[in-house]
Parts: C-alpha cells; sequence; structure tokens
C-alpha cells in the first residue's frame, strides 16, 4: 500500500472502533455505551490497578497501547508533555496529573472519534484545564517547534507509514534537551519477506507497519536523537500476536493467515525506549 492508502486505512478502522465502542455522553438521547471489556493495555497487566481504577472506563476499554509510557518518561510537575497517537485518552490523563501545576498535556491522534473520546474522557476525571488535544497526522503536528519537554507514544509509530518523518517532527517539537518515551512495536529479527510483505499488503494491525530492531533506531538516530536506551523488550506470545496484528480487533482490520502469524511468532517484540534530543544540535 502507499503512504497515503496506509494513512486512510489506519484512520478509519481507529475511528470505527472510537465511534462503536464508547458513544459521547453529549445526547440526552444517546446515553453513554462505555466498551464491553477492557482494551489490550488494561488486559495484559500494562498498568497498575491504581492507575486502572483512576481512569473513566471508557479510556480504560479504548486503551489499546503495548506499554506505558507515562510509567519510565520520569514527568516532573510543570513539564509540557505530548503523547502521540493519544488514542482514547488513557496516557493522557496519566501525564496531565504527573505535570500538574503549570505543566500540560497534548494529546495528538488523527481519528476524529478517538479525539472526541478523549476529550470526553478527560473532562470526566476532571482534567481539562490542563490537557490540549490536536487531531492531526503525526508527520505534521502543527504544534510549534521547540515548545514540548517530553514526548510520549504508546503503540503508534509502527502504524505510520512515514516513521522518519513523525521523530523528524518529534524532534522538532521538542525542547533542546527534550526527552522521548516510546513504547511500540518492532521485529526483533525480520520475517521472510514473502511473510513481510502479506502482513504489510494489509497493514496487518500493529505487525504490518513494524520495523526490524536496528533499523528502526537508525532512523531514530537520523532525526537527531541520542541516547537511545532500551527500559524493556518482551517477545509477543501468540495471544498477543494475534491481537496486535488485528488491532484495533478484527471486526476492523483482517486477520493474518494462521501460517503467517506461525511465521512470525518469537519475533515480535513490545518495546520501551527512551532517547534525548541534544541541548545543541546542527
Ligand atoms: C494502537 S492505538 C494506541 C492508542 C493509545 N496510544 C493507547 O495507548 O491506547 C493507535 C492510535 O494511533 C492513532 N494513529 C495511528 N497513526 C496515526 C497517524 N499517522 N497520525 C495520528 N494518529 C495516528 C490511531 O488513530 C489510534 O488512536
Amino acid at each position: 500500500m502507499k503512504t497515503e492508502e496506509i494513512l486512510q486505512v489506519v484512520k478509519g478502522r481507529y475511528d470505527k472502533a472510537a465511534e462503536v465502542s464508547g458513544a459521547a455522553t453529549g445526547s440526552c438521547c444517546c446515553p453513554s455505551a462505555a466498551p464491553a471489556s477492557p482494551g489490550f493495555a488494561a488486559q495484559h497487566g500494562l498498568y497498575t490497578p491504581a492507575d486502572l481504577a483512576s481512569v473513566p472506563k471508557i479510556a480504560v476499554n479504548l486503551s489499546l497501547g503495548c506499554g506505558n509510557p507515562v510509567s519510565f518518561a520520569g514527568l516532573r510537575s510543570g513539564e509540557v508533555v505530548v503523547d502521540l497517537g493519544c488514542g482514547g485518552g488513557m496516557d493522557v490523563i496519566l501525564a496531565a496529573r504527573q505535570v500538574t501545576s503549570g505543566g500540560k498535556a497534548i494529546g495528538v491522534d488523527f481519528a476524529p472519534h478517538m479525539i472526541e473520546r478523549a476529550k470526553q474522557v478527560v473532562a470526566e476525571a476532571g482534567l481539562a484545564g490542563s490537557v490540549e488535544f490536536v487531531c492531526s497526522d503525526l508527520a505534521q503536528s502543527h504544534l510549534p517547534d521547540e515548545s514540548a519537554d517530553v514526548i510520549i507514544s504508546n503503540c503508534v509509530i509502527n502504524l505510520c507509514p512515514d516513521k522518519a518523518a513523525v521523530y523528524r517532527e518529534a524532534f522538532r517539537i521538542l525542547k533542546p534537551g527534550g526527552r522521548l518515551a516510546i513504547s511500540d512495536i518492532e521485529y526483533s529479527e525480520n520475517p521472510a519477506p514473502e511473510v513481510k510483505s502479506r502482513f504489510e499488503a494489509t497493514w496487518a494491525g500493529c505487525v504490518g507497519g513494524a520495523m526490524e530492531e536496528q533499523a528502526y533506531f537508525d532512523l531514530i538516530g537520523n532525526a537527531g536523537f541520542e541516547e537511545i536506551r532500551i527500559v524493556a523488550q518482551h517477545p509477543l506470545g501468540s495471544s498477543e500476536l494475534e491481537e496486535m496484528a488485528c488491532c484495533p480487533g478484527p471486526e476492523f482490520t483482517p486477520r493474518p493467515e494462521n501460517e503467517d502469524l506461525a511465521a512470525v511468532q518469537g519475533k515480535v517484540t513490545s518495546i520501551k525506549f527512551t532517547a534525548v534530543k541534544p541541548l545543541s544540535h546542527q
């Protein structure tokens, strides 16, 4: 698929998932309908029970991440944190609570219904005053130069067709000395080219656009980032792999063939890492 087509497919899938899985509370004749079950991140223990209990249910049920970047971002009071691909707002809420007193959290996502859900949960959490949202492609966030202290992202950049552009944009937005805290999906080892291209052909969930680790880190370094440090790595088990490959759900993303899933088993990894924008750069 070409870049524009991938963006449309991904946006359509996540927008639809948000639309059907949590009706906005705005209309008195259309009561809120929270998704029936917790999202991937909640089911797989990526958040503490206290985190899960402290955010509105729709945010928990729409959480589709593969990590918990707020847990290793080292956020401080007063910082500006940007969440790339904020989805239903789970990490925006957790981040906003850590940067309060002068700081703010900004969620960026290109799916309008995700932004709508995220605004709804942030208001429910009483954080509307310290959170902003931008509905935009991550490669062109429209945020000002050198305006953020920290950029977090949770299982999103694998979905982006032009990852180099996303990391260049992140570098532009960050203040000198600013940092990345990213959870994402990658290949620890490339599968056979024909298998990889079958995943790419449908941009199957969070596997179709995954890159091999070293190529991925080279791309981040080429954007200008330094001190790339792996915080944790976890090869996906078979049920995790299947869920990730169909994210945000098999009703939205075609399920890959069993033999293709078997061929990438053990080679798809959930990774958490940090990196820094140097204080001075060319
Ligand atoms: C797997 S979900 C993760 C959402 C959220 N980070 C979480 O942890 O629940 C991916 C999200 O990234 C958004 N997304 C994917 N590609 C994007 C792009 N190129 N620009 C903006 N948002 C994007 C989708 O709309 C979706 O909300």
